[in-house]
């Protein structure tokens, strides 16, 4: 990893994974609890969620032409990723000191919050099927119906 890392050939989703191996090496490091290692690890996920998710959302807010191409590597990434979340919470941090911005009621009201996700993994999927089609008020209207999910579940879950 570090030497392909290091090597002049990093593209820019590499790039990102590249930064997210230098930090989780910076908590190995530091010994972080296994409370403070799962914050850092659903934050990363986040990350690269809303990293994934970006241009979409860019697209979405006319701050950039309309391109199936973009949103079909977009959906792709997504699709990866949604289904990771549940996993990501398996470690219960509200005991712990740490700082983070999720409620107490994933842990109290966990189908909920494995509904919510449900939601956003089957708006993905559907935005990923529909941008192969490359019809723009179809493809807006998925993008659109992905972004509520991500919204109705910080609602619920995520501290402002
Ligand atoms: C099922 C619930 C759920 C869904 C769906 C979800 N999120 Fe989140 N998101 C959270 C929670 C909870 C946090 C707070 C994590 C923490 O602080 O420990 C969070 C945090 C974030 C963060 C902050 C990460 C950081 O730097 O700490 C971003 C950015 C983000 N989400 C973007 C998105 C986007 C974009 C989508 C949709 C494409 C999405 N999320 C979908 C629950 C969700």
């Amino acid at each position: 990893m570090r030497l392909f890392c290091k090597s002049g050939l990093v593209k820019l989703g590499v790039a990102t994974l590249c930064a997210m191996a230098a930090v989780s090496t910076a908590h190995a490091q530091e010994g972080g609890s296994p409370e403070e290692n799962a914050v850092a690890l659903r934050q990363s996920l986040f990350k690269l969620i809303g990293y994934s998710f970006d241009p979409v959302a860019r697209i979405l807010r006319n701050q950039q032409p309309f391109d199936a191409a973009t949103v079909q590597k977009s959906a792709a990434r997504l699709e990866g990723l949604a289904p990771m979340v549940p996993e990501v919470f398996t470690v219960d941090t509200r005991k712990a000191s740490v700082k983070t911005k999720a409620r107490e009621g994933i842990w109290t009201n966990n189908a909920d919050f494995k509904a919510k996700n449900d939601a956003f993994v089957k708006a993905v999927a559907n935005l990923s099927a529909v941008a192969k089609s490359g019809d723009k008020k179809t493809v807006t209207q998925a993008a659109a119906a992905v972004g509520k999910a991500c919204g109705a579940c910080h609602d619920s879950f995520r501290d402002k």
